[in-house]
């Protein structure tokens, strides 16, 4: 599995606006929503199809290279938080489908639940699925929501998963049931504490978003 930090001064910065306790709700919406335009960024490189072709300038005819439109990448924000990581997917990709899939970690056990998903019932064969969670901790609901994907016709060669912070249990999780996935995060963060907040991570990413 490829776990990428992107080393860019701009994620370290909405990274710490993230972390800050004091930051309020509405600041925090955007900056991890700029956090996820960067990452998208990223985990879009080397990854898009293209088509090319001739225009005419205004002065000349220039070989070009467009997005194809034919073949948008899916992107699957997960239900809260990451429908504010994933709120400007649509400004760095010329041409995205957004899925939504609802899932809520218990409290006390930690076991994720799914509570909507609106996948098609078989996804494209070849598309590319772009899972959006700023959270990866206990790595239950990253999981959970990739199974899901899968038994929608996806590989795990297909996904790339965009987090703000993410866990060693949730990387190590990943790693030894989809050895091909590529994660692309802000950053790693030491551990997991027993209530499964990421330590010392930034808090509830969904309450924190929109409480
Ligand atoms: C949080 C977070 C992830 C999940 C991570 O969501 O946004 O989805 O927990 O935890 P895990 O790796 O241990 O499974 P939560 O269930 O709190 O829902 P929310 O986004 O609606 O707040």
């Amino acid at each position: 599995m490829l776990v990428f930090v992107p080393p860019h001064p701009l994620i370290k910065h909405w990274v710490s606006v993230l972390r800050n306790e004091q930051t309020p709700c509405a600041v925090f919406k955007s900056a991890m929503a700029e956090l996820g335009r960067l990452l998208i960024y990223e985990a879009s490189r080397d990854w898009l199809p293209t088509i090319t072709g001739e225009i005419e300038t205004p002065v000349a005819v220039a070989s070009v290279e467009f997005i194809d439109p034919r073949e948008p990448v899916l992107v699957i924000p997960i239900l809260r938080a990451g429908l504010a990581l994933a709120e400007l997917a649509s400004s760095v990709l010329p041409a995205t489908k957004t899925y939504h899939l609802g899932l809520r970690r218990d409290e006390e056990t930690l076991q994720p639940s799914i509570y909507l998903n609106n996948l098609p019932d078989k996804i494209p064969e070849g598309s590319r699925v772009l899972v959006v969670d700023p959270m990866l901790a206990t790595g239950g609901t990253i999981v959970a929501a990739i199974d899901l994907l899968i038994e929608h016709g996806v590989t795990s060669k297909q996904i790339k998963v965009v987090s703000a912070v993410a866990a060693p249990p949730a990387l190590q999780k990943l790693n030894n049931k989809f050895p091909g996935l590529h994660v692309y995060t802000g950053i790693i963060d030491p551990e997991v504490n027993e209530k499964g907040f990421i330590v010392p991570g930034l808090g509830d990413a969904g309450d924190r978003s929109f409480a």
